[in-house]
């Protein structure tokens, strides 16, 4: 974690909770969420938007989706448009997430449209990049993490490009229990930031906040930030258990990074 980024946490619900108990996480989340040094985002299914969004209201915890379509409006059946969002109140959007591209065919061509479509909003993006185990096993993974950054980013010019936030996502990673060791996802986590210093040049690079998400939990969020190119995470399944996700938002500064808290 460098002083210079703010962290981000951000809690993917993915498709959980009906009204009620959303409603109920996000109070939960509002109340226990105090004053760290880390910004909060709350990233939950579309049905659920409205009545979070007013529990926020006047709260540091920002509200967010996981999914939109490129298009700004039209004849799309059971799509959501990045205006929706914003309109919605969200500040952020997740684009590219891993379960999209694999059980949705989002192709890294239709990733860069929803990434263009969600800054043309004014929404936020996180978008995520990550290799399979297949490809980690075959050497693949820098090839997988290379594509996946430039095909998103191709043509976005810096000041765009400059409001994404990265998120690492081994997908071997995800809801499986197995996290990236704080090693190996330091090591994406530098490979991710070389790239994007190539793209737009050492200024970017530096600025680019980049979240490690799979399987983070309270065990081992602070191993994780003690990295010095983590500077966040994406949570999923913890991020329902109020007391796990509190406790990660919470994150200890390990003494030997070196960070901004004591
Ligand atoms: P997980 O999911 O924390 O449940 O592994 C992370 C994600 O998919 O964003």
């Amino acid at each position: 974690m460098n002083p210079k980024r703010i962290p981000l946490i951000a809690g993917n619900w993915k498709m959980h909770l009906g009204l009620a108990d959303a409603a109920k996480l996000a109070r939960e989340i509002r109340e226990g969420v105090g004053a760290g040094d880390a910004e909060v985002a709350l990233l939950v299914p579309f049905t659920a938007l409205a009545v979070v969004a007013e529990i926020l209201k006047g709260s540091p915890v920002k509200l967010g989706a996981q999914n939109l379509h490129w298009e700004p409006q039209g004849a799309f059946t059971g799509e959501i448009s990045a205006f929706q969002l914003a309109d919605a109140g969200c500040r952020y959007a997740i684009v590219g997430h891993s379960e999209r591209r694999r059980l949705f065919g989002e192709t890294s061509a239709i990733v860069a449209k929803k990434l263009a479509a969600a800054l043309a909003a004014g929404l936020l993006p996180i978008l995520c990049v990550g290799e399979t185990l297949e490809e980690r096993e075959s050497q693949k993974t820098w090839g997988a993490l290379t594509e996946q950054f430039r095909a998103a980013l191709t043509g976005l010019p810096p000041v765009e490009a400059a409001k994404i936030t990265l998120a690492y996502e081994p997908v071997w990673a995800i809801g499986t229990g197995k996290t990236a060791s704080p090693a190996q996802a330091e090591e994406a986590h530098a490979f991710i930031r070389k790239l994007a210093s190539q793209a737009h040049g050492e200024g970017f690079a530096s600025a680019l906040r980049i979240l490690y998400g799979g399987s983070v939990k309270a065990e081992n969020i602070d191993a994780l930030m003690a990295q010095p190119d983590v500077d966040g995470a994406l949570v999923g399944g913890e991020s329902l258990k109020p007391i796990s996700f509190l406790r990660i938002i919470h994150y200890k500064t390990l003494a030997a990074a070196g960070t901004r808290r004591p």
